[in-house]
């Protein structure tokens, strides 16, 4: 039967700017999106019958709808007038629920795959417009680029040309952390204003010029997340995490999305491994990665 292999790479957030609560109940962001080499492999083939099957070795990767890879299957099949379904084979590699975008990411590539497979013709807009809908990071794996800037959900995205390729190491508890709780956690210590009251430190475009110049210690200085403290309350231990990688010799450290992976900035790969080896491994998983 014809197939599909797509890889479905992870995200880093830099800058992640919370701006208020919306009348939606999301809320307004600032981010500054890394595309990460940390992938998982998704193998798409047609089925003759017109079920949507996902296979995926991981425990916790959801097999029916509450997976956005067989929603978005769903959507394409209804609004094409398909007939044949497909089976979805997820290899995972990047954990799951951890700040990393991964399940946005196998979304998106479920939705790049399904447009070659069944030869749907969608325009980039149309893309765009189903990753919306479907959540708040899909769009930025859509737009296919190693770094963007964020805006709305996240799902306003401006791609960002000519930054270099940096080396990471990449820290994930295992532990999961689910996005909505996060926010949750942050509503009640009201930290968040409403829309347009909370005059903030526009951290993005004190990280930007940082991030063009390749100037690494100061890119590390400005990283920064204003989901920590939701992040902190909910696990205050995590707090030891971002010390133990800055004494091992990290440049910069910092919580990705609503965590609880946490990321480092290092020189070179020779760098970040290094950092990996003094690192103690048995609470969590450590990679090295960089820019994807
Ligand atoms: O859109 P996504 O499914 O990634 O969001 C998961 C949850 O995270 C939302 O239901 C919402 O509670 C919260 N969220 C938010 N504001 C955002 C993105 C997510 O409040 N910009």
């Amino acid at each position: 039967m014809p197939s599909v292999t797509i890889q479905s790479p992870a995200k880093l957030n830099l800058v992640l700017d919370v701006l208020g609560r919306r009348p939606d109940g999301f809320h307004e962001l600032r981010t500054i999106f890394e595309r990460i080499d940390l992938a998982d492999s998704i193998r798409i083939t047609q089925r003759r019958d017109n079920l949507i099957k996902v296979e995926c070795d991981h425990p916790q990767v959801p097999k029916g709808p509450g997976n956005l890879v067989v929603r978005i299957a769903r959507h394409l099949m209804t609004d094409f007038q398909i007939t044949q379904g497909v089976t979805i084979r997820i290899t995972k590699r990047i954990p799951v629920a951890a700040g990393l975008a991964g399940g946005s990411s196998n979304g998106a590539a479920v939705l790049l795959g399904l447009n070659r497979l069944w030869r749907l013709n969608l325009t980039q807009a149309q893309m765009m417009s189903y990753a919306t809908a479907l959540g708040s990071d899909v769009a930025f794996f859509i737009a296919q680029t190693p770094y963007a800037l964020g805006e709305g959900r996240g799902e306003q995205l401006t791609p960002l040309k000519g930054m270099p390729k940096l080396w990471h190491v990449l820290v994930t508890p295992k532990v999961k952390m689910l996005t909505k709780d996060v926010f949750k956690a942050l509503a009640e210590q009201r930290l968040v204003g409403k829309l347009k009251l909370t005059k903030k430190t526009d951290n993005v475009n004190i990280l930007l010029p940082f991030l063009r110049q390749g100037k690494l210690a100061q890119l590390g200085s400005a990283f920064s997340n204003d989901l920590e403290p939701a992040i902190l309350k909910l696990r205050p231990d995590f707090c030891l995490l971002k010390r133990k990688l800055s004494d091992a010799g990290a440049i910069g450290v910092c919580f990705s999305g609503s965590g609880p992976s946490v990321f480092a900035l290092a020189e070179s790969k020779a760098h970040a491994k290094a950092i990996v080896q003094k690192f103690d491994k048995r609470f969590a998983q450590v990679f090295v990665v960089s820019t994807f």
